[in-house]
């Protein structure tokens, strides 16, 4: 029953939703996107990936899409029925359908809005026991805090995880641990919680900045001082954070065990914590 989407300002079967080859999103890449989890019809932190989208759209000069993007994702949500389960949203916007030319179109051309909304079942099973992952050179732009779909090293470094058994590849850059394909990544050394800063090299996430304030509140005092290779290598608990997959923890890197190769506490502890806090969401 889910086949219902948003394209070109109106609810279209996806079967009909259908985009010009001369879409700026299929031929450059010139779009961006937001992914949005709903639970029983709540949304997981809106604001913080609606002040994300306006961001990503800024900052590639596109302008705001003409819609209320969770009026919409209501709409998809009531006729897809999902109103009482677990979903995610996918909202993107490309700069629009116009003659090939790697500049802006001259004139005036309506961006391309797609909003789809898709059963999600996070993967609990997995989190209980643990995640392997590999590491991968990070081969991307200097500007991944744009949630581009721009994502051709991020499907090449998962492809490269999936055909070894793993869950996700964490990528490095200059010897040291940036994020992940599709996730953040947090590490625990010497008894510190550290991830990556903010900035140029990595994707704000939603999920990861959460995490960090319920680390705060819990009293373990993150550092977002970025883990190197070393660093990694000896660490006793690794574990990825995104929208898809809440706080999962990565047991092994490249085949070894991380710790003592099961999820650790700290992990356990903030899985738990905002487990609490997306349930809450679900039911303010
Ligand atoms: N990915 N880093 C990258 C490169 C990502 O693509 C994502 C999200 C994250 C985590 O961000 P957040 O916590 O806001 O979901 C980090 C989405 C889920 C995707 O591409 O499907």
């Amino acid at each position: 029953m889910t086949d219902i989407v948003f394209l070109h300002g109106k609810l279209t079967p996806r079967a009909a939703a259908t985009v010009s080859i001369d879409d700026r999103g299929f031929l450059f890449g010139d779009a961006v996107y937001e992914v949005l989890r709903v639970l029983r019809g709540r949304f997981v932190e809106p604001e913080r990936h609606l002040a994300r989208l306006a961001r990503s759209l800024r900052e590639v000069a596109l302008p705001p899409p003409p819609l209320d993007p969770l009026a919409v994702a209501v709409d998809l949500l009531h006729r897809n029925g999902l109103e009482q389960r677990e979903a995610v949203i996918y909202l993107q916007v490309s700069r629009g359908a116009a003659q090939r030319q790697h500049a802006f179109p001259p004139g005036p051309v309506p961006p391309t809005v797609l909003m789809t909304a898709t059963p999600f079942e996070p993967r609990r099973d997995l989190a209980e026991r643990g995640v392997s992952a590999i590491l991968q050179p990070d081969l991307r732009w200097s500007r991944c805090d744009i949630k581009s779909v721009n994502l051709l090293p991020n499907v090449l470094a998962a492809q490269h995880a999936t055909e070894a058994g793993a869950f996700e590849a964490i990528l490095l850059r200059d010897g040291v641990m940036t994020e992940a394909t599709r996730s953040n990544v947090f590490a625990v050394v010497d008894r510190v919680l550290r991830t990556h800063p903010t900035g140029p090299l990595i994707l704000p996430g939603v999920t990861r900045e959460v995490v960090l304030e319920l680390a705060v509140e819990a009293g373990l005092a993150p550092s977002e001082q970025a883990v190197t290779a070393a660093e990694l290598a000896r660490a006793n608990e690794v574990f990825v954070t995104g929208t898809t997959s809440d706080v999962m923890p990565v047991v092994t890197i490249d085949g070894r065990a991380v710790g003592n190769g099961a999820p650790g506490p700290v992990a356990n502890r903030l899985r738990g914590l905002l487990a609490r806090r997306i349930e809450a969401e679900a039911v303010a």
